[in-house]
């Protein structure tokens, strides 16, 4: 990777003597002397320590929904931590962001905060299964909802070691997983309508929750078929187990109120973390009032953090824009764009695409037919996407060089960015060879 210099070679050597791989999370080691480190970043660009600037389409693998060190939230946070940035206390800014998230969310009538997307989706299936007296839970394959051991599960396995289709095997995402766990998961292909209703007639009344991102949003953007997610509300609703949508990439960037309204579906609980906070470590859980309402009656829930007055602020500052501003509008014009130049580009050089997800959050495989779960994603041309990726970052374009992980769009990127995007793909495409 020609695109790393000798000042992130150097912070990485110092950060291997002090933290495994010279990280804080795997997903950001690319390997050794392969590994970017950050100096800043500002609405669509980030700079790396040796002062090359990039147009990044990473966005903190989503978040960034406005731009990065968008002024306006960072003014409401500076503002709002002046007068004491946690208390063991409940304050109005707080109970004003929870009127708004139940506004935006159609499917939303309570919530309560968390951290981080890994802290929303552990409660959410914790009060699913107080709610419904149930230990089971059911996720599909490629969907990633976190890192605790509940739902850990055929993530990023390799799609062989899955089984089949009939019968798949649930596969732990890392060692250290009590085997256990995997007593109480049932993983399924995503839009596999016939293995879904065999499941939930075999074993529907044991479920506790069904939870499913909209759109894999961790695998290629896969798109839900149509009447898939209908029929996972059918189905829940039929057997009396809790629907989760795991929103956290696709809430406040689908659209205001998510996915939910991108795709008109009302789970019974929701999941949010990402844009909607712009940056900050914010994130929220929320759904019908007759499940939420068992919190505090014999069920657990809190943190010291979760109501962190610059994640608060953030949010309250970030849903306010998405309400008063046509950010979503702006992103999906300026995305659609993208996409379509993309996709020529790719078509005059006679190279397979199949484009997925929706232009604030889209992706495409290469060299295969358009896929509906990650077993057939699995089949595209993931190494060659990952060498075009790279030499778009030698150029200073940045999407993930992961196939698995979207090109996410926020407010500040400019048509200007757009064409230079398209430019350096209409070269890279033409040098890299397939
Ligand atoms: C759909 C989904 N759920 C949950 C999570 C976990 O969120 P966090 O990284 O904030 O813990 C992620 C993270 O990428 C995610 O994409």
């Amino acid at each position: 990777m020609n695109y790393v210099g000798p000042n992130s070679k150097a912070l990485q050597k110092r950060a291997l003597e002090v933290a495994p791989l010279g990280v804080n999370s795997n997903f950001r080691f690319w390997g050794e002397e392969a590994t970017l480190y950050m100096d800043k970043a500002k609405g669509a660009y980030l700079w790396d320590v040796d002062g090359r600037k990039y147009i990044d389409y990473r966005l903190a693998f989503g978040p960034i929904i406005l731009g990065h060190s968008y002024d306006a939230v960072d003014a409401r946070v500076i503002e709002e931590i002046q007068r004491g940035t946690l208390a063991a206390m409940t304050y109005e800014l707080e109970v004003a962001l929870m009127e708004k998230i139940v506004a935006m969310c159609p499917a939303v009538e309570m919530a309560r905060l968390a951290c981080s997307g890994t802290e929303a989706t552990m409660h959410a299936i914790r009060v699913a299964r107080a709610y419904t007296g149930r230990d089971l839970l059911l996720k599909f394959e490629g969907n990633y909802h976190g890192f605790h051991d509940h739902l850990l599960w055929s993530t990023y396995a390799p799609t062989g070691a899955y089984g089949s289709r009939r019968s798949p095997i649930s596969v732990a995402g890392s060692s250290g997983i009590p085997k256990t766990m995997g007593d109480k998961i049932i993983t399924l292909p995503f839009n596999d309508f016939e293995g879904f209703e065999r499941v939930m007639k075999s074993y529907g009344e044991q479920i506790a929750a069904v939870i499913t991102e909209p759109c894999q949003g961790n695998c290629g953007a896969l798109d839900p078929l149509p009447g898939f997610l209908e029929t996972v509300r059918r189905l829940t609703s039929e057997y009396g187990s809790v629907f989760i949508l795991d929103e956290v990439k696709t809430g406040f960037r689908f659209a205001n109120g998510g996915a939910q309204e991108y795709y008109n579906i009302r789970p019974d609980l929701a999941t949010y973390a990402k844009a909607m906070g712009n940056g900050y470590p914010v994130a929220a859980f929320g759904g019908k009032k007759e499940i939420m309402s068992i919190i505090g009656h014999g069920v657990a829930q809190g943190g010291t953090y979760t109501n962190n007055k610059p994640g608060v602020a953030a949010a309250y500052a970030t849903l306010s824009i998405l309400e008063q501003e046509p950010v979503i509008e702006t992103i999906n014009r300026r995305g659609t764009r993208l996409m379509t130049g993309l996709k020529e580009i790719f078509e005059d050089s006679s190279i397979p695409t199949v484009f997925s997800g929706p232009p604030t959050m889209f992706s495409f495989a290469i060299g295969i037919e358009k896929p509906t779960c990650q077993r057939e994603w699995a089949e595209s041309e993931q190494e060659y996407y990952l060498r075009l990726m790279d030499a778009a970052t030698e150029r200073g374009v940045m999407p993930d060089h992961d196939a698995r992980e979207p090109w996410f769009l926020c407010y500040s990127h400019s048509e200007a960015d757009i064409d230079e995007t398209l430019n350096v793909f209409a070269d890279v495409v033409k040098e890299v060879k397939r």
